[in-house]
């Protein structure tokens, strides 16, 4: 809209210097989340980014759903829970993966999607990537065709971007 179009959204993302770990320059989106044109803004640009022929949006616990639900909401779709392992409660699959600072596993209910269905994943950020790859995975798992991936945030220097391209997947970036 008029009101959010010049929304500086980089200038919006605060930046803590090692958390959680020494040498992690952590980019903090609750600044963003604050600023009501701000979040606004970061989500209309996540919509007019999307591909035609979304069939459901899938977001990455905890800071992914934020982005995935107002984004799903706003688009009319239905939404995939894509969580840490152990918060299910029906038959889940899952993905373990490689963390810039630790490993974990994802999973997702394993009815969530019907095979076929085109599936646009979203997360707040992409850093090395092991998340969003292991959560393409679980999607592939299920059957779904990943028709694209979106961030608020990538850290090009971490090469998660790149990876998921070579995976074969869209990505789209708002601020890097
Ligand atoms: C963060 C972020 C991404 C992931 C990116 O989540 O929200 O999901 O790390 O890193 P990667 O590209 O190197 O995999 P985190 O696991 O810190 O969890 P949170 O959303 O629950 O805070
Ligand atoms: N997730 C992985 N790396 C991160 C970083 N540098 N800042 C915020 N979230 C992250």
């Amino acid at each position: 809209t008029a009101a959010t179009a010049n929304a500086d959204l980089a200038a919006l993302i605060r930046t803590i210097p090692d958390f959680p770990k020494p040498g992690i320059q952590f980019r903090d989106i609750t600044t963003l989340l604050l600023d009501a044109k701000g979040f606004q803004a970061s989500i209309e640009r996540l919509a007019a980014a999307a591909p035609d022929g979304i069939d459901l949006i899938a977001g990455i616990e905890a800071r992914g759903f934020i982005f995935s639900s107002a984004l799903a909401a706003h688009m009319g779709k239905g939404l995939v829970l894509i969580r840490k392992d152990g918060k299910l409660p029906g038959a889940t699959i899952g993905v373990d993966y490689t963390l810039e600072y630790g490993t974990d596993r994802v999973v997702m209910h394993e009815d969530a999607c019907v095979p076929g269905q085109r599936v646009l994943l979203v997360d707040d950020l992409i850093a090395t990537g092991g998340t969003a790859l292991a959560a393409v995975r679980l999607l592939r798992q299920a059957g779904a065709e990943v028709i694209g991936a979106h961030f608020v945030i990538d850290l090009p220097d971490l090469g998660g971007a790149d990876r998921l391209r070579a995976e074969g997947v869209a990505v789209t970036t708002l601020v890097a």
